[in-house]
């Protein structure tokens, strides 16, 4: 079964191809941060404009890359939500019209479950399995229990760990996005800085992170006013080893719970090294899947792959008629 996916819930724009829900014959993706940069954030107006010069382009480059034409494409997957509303709606509508034009079934894909997916393209999902879903939008623990059969455990009551990063980068006056800055600086320093450890005494699998974020401003202000150095790289340390510390005792007290067979961890601060040291399966005891590096962040194979076992489970749309869903959960 050949899948064309479309990814535009934020500010990458993607086109992707897959086989038989595991080969991708191409994944397309442009990213606007260059465009985002000067602003210090994603400018969502700015981010659907620059969808609509670059998608059809990228349906051209992905067909062209795999080697196809729309008449070997069997179905089309496009994220729906949770993401930016103009964004998402220029990919539906480019995935829609596509799908239509050329009589192929259509898939609304949840973009959080494609980030679990993204385990799928070089592993193989075990259930029952956990899922930490770690990114700039969310930071949730999942449980699979099957394919499309998830449970969420716990999200976040405020930032994400990605957009506290991102906060955290430009309090600090560094670039966006911050988060692999901030990584990179970390690995410079000491955590020789005390910052709060977020819900230390919470039982439930919910995380929060905007106190964390305030208390590295509180920080940086007083460093400041008391007219004293203000180490960059330890301040990246100290905070990096308090989101490791509370995303792994989180983790690890739901695997205590549940048992699962496996541990998935996905989204884009899932490419971070220190939660990469720390989150080993000889410290967790239990295989530990990391999407591949390139599935990280937003694309579109991650998309196609979700598609390919929704479809099994779902199948299509019976219309093509989809909106946008901003708030989506899982
Ligand atoms: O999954 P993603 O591309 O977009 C969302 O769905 O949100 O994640 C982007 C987020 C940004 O907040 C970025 O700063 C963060 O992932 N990120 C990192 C690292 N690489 C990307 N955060 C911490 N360490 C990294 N190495
Ligand atoms: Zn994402």
């Amino acid at each position: 079964m050949i899948i064309l996916a479309v990814e535009s819930s934020c500010d990458e724009t993607s086109v992707a191809i897959s086989k038989n829900g595991k080969e991708i014959l191409s994944n397309q993706v442009l990213s606007q941060i260059n465009i985002h940069q000067a602003f210090g954030g994603v400018v969502p107006e700015v981010a659907a404009r620059n969808h609509i010069i670059h998608m059809t382009r990228l349906f051209e480059n992905a067909l062209t890359e795999a080697n196809l034409t729309p008449r070997d494409i069997d179905l089309v997957a496009v994220t729906y939500g949770p993401g930016l509303i103009g964004s998402l709606l220029v990919g539906i509508n480019a995935a829609q019209s596509f799908a239509m034009a050329h009589n192929i079934e259509l898939i609304a894909v949840n973009h959080l479950i494609g980030h679990i997916y993204a385990a799928q393209i070089e592993s193989e999902i075990i259930f029952p399995s956990l899922a930490l879903l770690i990114s700039g939008g969310h930071t949730e623990l999942i449980l699979l229990k099957d394919h499309f059969d998830f449970t969420v455990l716990g999200s976040t009551l405020d930032d994400a760990v990605g957009e506290a990063y991102d906060k955290v980068a430009k309090i600090l006056g560094l670039a966006y996005p911050g988060g692999p800055i901030v990584d990179q600086l970390a690995h410079l320093g000491k955590p020789t800085y005390s910052l709060p450890i977020p819900l230390s005494k919470d039982q439930t699998y919910n995380f929060s992170f905007s106190g964390l974020k305030s208390a590295v401003m509180n920080l940086v202000n007083k460093t400041k006013m008391k007219n004293e150095e203000l180490r960059i790289n330890d301040v990246c340390a100290s905070f990096q080893e308090v989101c490791v510390k509370t995303l792994y005792d989180k983790t690890y007290n739901a695997i205590k719970e549940y048992q699962p067979k496996q541990l998935i961890i996905g989204g884009g601060v899932a490419a971070n090294k220190g939660i990469r040291a720390q989150f080993r399966q000889e410290n967790l005891k239990l295989p530990v899947v990391f999407a591949p590096f390139e599935y990280c962040t937003d694309q579109a194979a991650m998309i196609a792959i979700a598609a390919y076992y929704q479809y099994q489970k779902e199948g299509a749309l019976k219309k093509y008629s989809l909106k946008a869903s901003p708030t989506l959960s899982i």
